[in-house]
């Protein structure tokens, strides 16, 4: 019951999503800008000459998939983004998204500008928006289903770099903001090693894996109005992951900082940082226990 009304809450809010506008970056909205990404008569921007681009030589027994491409190029500031058609075949391609991306770029259309770099879910830098879900281009299947396009975007709510590329400037700022390191005025016991339990290890489980990607932080709609205040589900969950540390000496200053109407209690439990974890982390959970622990101390 819960879960329905966040969804229409959610569903809601999504209806009234007004247009975020450029300034020196481009920014992105895929709610807004669905009617203009699908258009296929767009013309073409002067990136590529066609508006579709098709790899070199189909095969027979091809599976033809298409994929429609968020683009902007930052050395041509007056032409709009605009989404650029590809097709390949998948049969020579990988089965993820980012062998997608990665055999555009090698051999189709070597301007396509994304950040990738460990393939295989640790290093966080190919989030992006695929098919309407803040995901790890890395760990997300292409559908095989060719009758179905795909649509690419860059993490929404961002300025934009260039392409798929995020403008994370902010999100690293607040980062650094919670202090993410182990803060200590006594020294270790026995002179080398601050030493835990068991018990008190399995606290961080389930914190400590979370690789930044954003891709919670921009899904979430408090976020995406307020993130010049509010740090958002991926810094708060890091903020609890030192909070909940048994080693840490500053958690009531860690816990103080948080304390005012911006920072921590923009969330509203709309639950969608949960969802779209790629890592299967719970973000929500980790927001709940920092309000929790100050409700109590
Ligand atoms: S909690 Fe999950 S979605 Fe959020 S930054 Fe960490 S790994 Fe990414
Ligand atoms: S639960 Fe909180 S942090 Fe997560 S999406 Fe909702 S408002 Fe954002
Ligand atoms: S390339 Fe590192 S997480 Fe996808």
């Amino acid at each position: 019951m819960a879960a329905a009304r966040a969804l229409s809450r959610l569903a809601v809010r999504r209806t009234a999503v007004p247009a975020v506008w450029t300034r020196s970056f481009a920014s992105v909205d895929p709610v807004s800008k669905v009617g203009e990404t699908i258009n296929p008569s767009r013309p073409a921007g002067p990136e590529s000459k066609a508006p579709t681009v098709k790899e070199p030589a189909p095969e027979k027994g091809s599976k033809i998939k298409t994929f429609h491409i968020y683009r902007w190029n930052p050395d041509e500031p007056t032409s709009k983004p605009r989404m650029q058609t590809y097709t390949l075949d998948l049969n020579k391609t990988g089965p993820m998204m980012l062998d997608a991306l990665i055999r555009i770029k090698n051999e189709v259309d070597p301007t396509l500008t994304f950040r990738r770099s460990c393939r295989e879910g640790i290093c966080g830098s190919c989030a992006m928006n695929i098919d309407g879900v803040n995901t790890l281009a890395c760990l997300c299947r292409i559908p095989t289903d060719t009758a179905k396009e795909s649509r690419i975007y860059p993490l929404p709510h961002t300025y934009v770099v260039k392409d798929l590329v995020p403008d994370l400037t902010l999100f690293y700022k607040q980062y650094r903001s919670i202090k993410p390191y182990l803060q200590r005025n006594t020294p270790p016991p026995d002179g080398r090693e601050n030493r835990q339990t068991k018990a008190e290890r399995k606290k961080l489980d389930g914190l400590y894996e979370c690789i930044l990607c954003a891709c919670c932080s921009t899904s979430c709609p408090s976020y995406w109005w307020n993130q010049a205040e509010y740090l958002g589900p991926a810094v708060l969950l890091q903020s609890y992951r030192w909070i909940a540390d048994s080693r840490d000496e500053k958690t009531a200053e860690r816990q103080d900082a948080l304390n005012n109407s911006m920072s921590l209690y923009r969330c509203h439990t709309i639950l969608n940082c949960s969802r779209t974890c790629p890592k299967g982390l719970n973000p929500a959970l980790a927001i709940a226990e920092i309000k929790k622990s100050m409700a109590f101390t």
